[in-house]
């Protein structure tokens, strides 16, 4: 069988769409996204989001809202300035004021939006249709008037009489706007109904219509999709899924599902999704669950022995799309479910060669240590296998002494006596709080001989109160070799450092084998 791009459904009903040839990706990640409770990026944060989200070929990014703050207005006029290929958005209400502050951030795209459900108008603006109609025109046409495209969103439009919803697109339309963006504010909609909504909404006006859906029932990304198959040419997204409450669309499910699913062009750089999706993860501080489709640490991970023979038979048995095309690695994982097969090729990867009966002992210990609740790391698995083995190879990097200082008014700074080789070597670091120095300090020390970089981070508090017991699992790589480690220990500090310490020697282990 000769490998495809995706292993999808064969059976194709015959059912009405009206699906477009290409999606525009708009994405809101630095504006909706940003105005998730506790997510907050500084300028120059925003400026390496929007170079990543320029990297992975999105066509329109929605940079801020500038008249929020000062510091907003400097980060849009700052990204506005980078030339970078995606088209860069401002957002601003149909006010002049909104609107000179979106200018002075010489954008070429402005997106204006206002209420339009009587909830809004009434509860929350205390206005009327008639005023919210001015306002739409008035701001609309000052926009135009001053040389910039607008796109258009009622807000609130699918809690909105369906009468006004359509006359005020119209209006829009004729003022100037080039798209008409239809948010589900607060994701009240099914996909079905969605689909109705766009089909009424596409035979009321020729101006291209897109979709903004939050996920408050978890169905963002179906509800998009929906609105594309009635004819929506444009969905707004957040990488990762963040935004207000909980969340926006997820740039990942939409873009993948538009590839594998609907077979539509987006002009994404597919190959770019995870590095994307790790960078906000990092600069947010919001870390998806392993179970998250596509970025997640688990969406090409295989423990199961069935399943991790099915794929190492043919991929496609259980991956529905190549790892590598969104930018990850397929990876088999040990655990109490895991086979021999599985169990095999991982050890073997660490340059382990066991006979049989070896094997079916490492098998053994796996599921046992498995069967206790815990984690199976690869640096566990290296453990058990070495042990089964009798093989008596010492760390080749060792903690000897490891010393940090921290407080307020002081640098983070740590100091470490490494036993690398069975030579001695010192260092020092600084970090954002002691973990951080520790492991600068390790990295100033191993520098060109065992260099990583640290993807994963986990710590979770085994215990309660301020002596909780501290488990922390790491994933460190070193170019394509990706390692698994975990240690547990009363210091928080000293459980980071021998989790990496663990991970690097068995890093230097599989560059060996
Ligand atoms: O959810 C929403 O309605 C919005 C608007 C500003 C478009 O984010
Ligand atoms: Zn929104």
């Amino acid at each position: 069988m000769t490998e495809k791009e995706f292993y999808m459904s064969e059976y194709i009903p015959d059912i009405e769409t009206n699906l477009p040839k290409k999606v525009w990706i708009f994405d809101t990640t630095l504006r909706d996204g940003e105005q998730m409770p506790g997510v907050t990026y500084t300028i120059d944060e925003k400026v390496l989001i929007a170079n990543q989200l320029d990297e992975l070929r999105v066509p329109k990014i929605e940079a801020g809202f500038p008249v929020t703050s000062r510091g907003e207005t400097e980060a849009v006029k700052k990204i506005a300035s980078l030339g970078l290929d995606s088209t860069i958005c401002a957002l601003a209400r149909p006010l002049k004021g909104d609107i000179d502050r979106a200018l002075d951030c010489d954008v070429p795209y402005i997106h204006i939006f206002i209420s339009t459900s009587d909830l809004h108008i009434e509860h929350m603006m205390n206005t009327t249709r008639e005023d919210v109609m001015r306002q739409t025109i008035e701001g609309i046409t000052y926009a135009k008037d001053h040389g910039v495209r607008v796109e258009f969103s009622p807000q609130d439009a699918t809690r909105t009489d369906m009468g006004f919803l359509k006359e005020i697109c119209v209006a829009a339309a004729d003022a100037g706007a080039e798209m008409l963006n239809i948010p589900d504010t607060v994701g009240v909609m099914t996909p079905r109904i969605t689909y109705e909504f766009f089909k009424e909404l596409k035979n009321t006006v020729d101006t291209p219509l897109s979709a903004h859906a939050h996920n408050d029932l978890g169905q963002a990304t179906a509800t998009s999709l929906a609105a594309v198959e009635a004819g929506a040419e444009q969905i707004h997204v957040c990488v990762n899924g963040l935004g207000e409450r909980a969340g926006n669309t997820s740039l990942e499910e939409v873009a993948l599902s538009l590839a594998a699913q609907y077979e539509i062009e987006t002009g994404l750089n597919y190959k770019k999704i995870a590095e994307t999706s790790m960078l906000v993860e990092r600069l947010s501080g919001i870390y998806m669950p392993s179970s998250t489709p596509i970025i997640g640490d688990n969406a090409f991970s295989h423990e199961a022995g069935i399943h991790v023979h099915g794929v190492l038979g043919h991929r496609g048995n259980y991956e529905i799309m190549s790892a590598e095309f969104v930018g990850k690695r397929s990876r088999v994982v040990a655990g109490k479910h895991a086979g021999r097969h599985g169990i095999f090729k991982m050890v073997t990867e660490m340059g382990l060669e066991p006979s049989e009966d070896q094997l079916k002992q490492i098998a053994r210990e796996v599921k046992s240590l498995g069967d206790t609740g815990k984690v199976v790391s690869d640096s566990d698995l290296y453990a058990i296998a070495r042990n089964v083995m009798d093989i008596r190879k010492e760390d080749r990097v060792k903690l000897d002494q490891l010393l940090v200082v921290t407080g307020n008014n002081i640098v983070p700074t740590a100091s470490v006596t490494l036993i690398v080789d069975g030579n001695q070597m010192i260092g020092s670091g600084t970090g954002n709080g002691p973990i951080d120095s520790a492991i600068n300090a390790i990295r100033n020390v191993v520098n060109g001989f065992a260099d990583f970089t640290l993807e994963k981070f986990m710590m979770k508090a085994i215990t309660g109160g301020t002596d909780a017991v501290a488990d922390v699992t790491v994933g460190v790589r070193s170019g394509d070799k990706f390692i698994t480690a975990n240690s547990v220990n009363g210091d928080t500090v000293m459980a980071s450092v021998e989790a990496i310490l663990k991970g690097m020697n068995r890093l230097l282990d599989k560059k060996e084998a």
